[in-house]
């Protein structure tokens, strides 16, 4: 049995907008394994990004807990959820985020100076690496505004990666990328998980959550369902896989 990374009971999450309060998560009950790789499906507007930022500590819970590697997020302060962010946690998100008076490189490399596992050179080489794989290399030295949005997204997976978190926490990674980046993105993300990082994800597509091991489908703030897809062992059975979860999707009524 693999020990849980993350966990929350009960979770809600409560938006009041003009005194008008919107329920968007209804006592989420959710456990990730270690090294496990979790797809977050379901309608538009069910929550999904929501479950995702309170999860990760980027948005306060309006009740409930979550416990992270051992620890109650909600008893932390600023310091110490920071530490945990920069230390443990890696995030790709639909708004990038990304620091505009810095190349792409120098925002990729930012969290790993600022992380100081590792010395900056080892840091730079890294994050080399990382782009080689996503097919980024050449745009090291670019603007963050004279770059693709699928070139934005692929280098803040690559700034995602850089302190090789224990958990990713990833909104549509593939969400700007055309099929062969999406590939890409995929491969790496696959890889990394083989090495032993958990992955959290968020996606529409049925294609890249067949890459995952668990899905889990989301309705009105709920966890409707949930399909044990298994690791995938070799490239041929993805087609198989991606059978099996349509299926479920439509069962669900997605
Ligand atoms: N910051 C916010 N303030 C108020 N309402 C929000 C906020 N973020 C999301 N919502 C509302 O929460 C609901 C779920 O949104 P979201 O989590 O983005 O859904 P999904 O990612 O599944 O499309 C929507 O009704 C949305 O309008
Ligand atoms: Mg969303």
């Amino acid at each position: 049995m693999s020990k849980i990374v993350l966990e929350s009971k009960d979770l809600c999450k409560t938006y009041i907008l003009d005194k008008y309060s919107n329920n968007v998560l209804k006592n989420v009950n959710f456990i990730l394994k270690e090294g496990e790789f979790v797809s977050i499906m379901g309608p538009s507007g069910s929550g999904k990004s929501t479950l995702l930022n309170t999860l990760s500590g980027m948005d306060n819970a309006s009740f409930g807990r979550i416990i992270f590697d051992g620890e109650e997020m909600s008893n932390m302060n600023p310091k110490q959820m920071s530490n945990l962010r920069l230390n443990k946690m890696g995030f790709v998100f639909q708004q990038m985020y990304m620091l505009k008076k810095l190349c792409i490189l120098d925002n990729i490399v930012l969290p790993g100076y600022q992380a100081a596992k590792m010395k900056k050179s080892e840091v730079n080489e890294r994050a080399r690496k990382l782009m080689h794989n996503l097919g980024i290399e050449d745009i090291a030295q670019n603007e963050i505004t004279e770059v693709s949005g699928g070139q934005l997204q692929r280098a803040c997976i690559c700034r995602a990666l850089i302190n090789s978190p224990k958990v990713l926490f990833a909104d549509e990674p593939t969400g700007a990328l055309n099929s062969k980046a999406s590939a890409e993105v995929m491969n790496v993300l696959r890889k990394a998980n083989s090495e032993g990082m958990t992955i959290l994800m968020v996606t529409h597509s049925e294609k890249v959550a067949a890459s995952s091991e668990r899905v889990i489908f989301l309705v009105d703030g709920n966890i409707k369902g949930e399909l044990n897809l298994g690791s995938q062992t070799d490239e041929n059975d993805s087609s198989i896989r991606e059978r099996k979860l349509k299926n479920w999707l439509d069962e669900m009524g997605w």
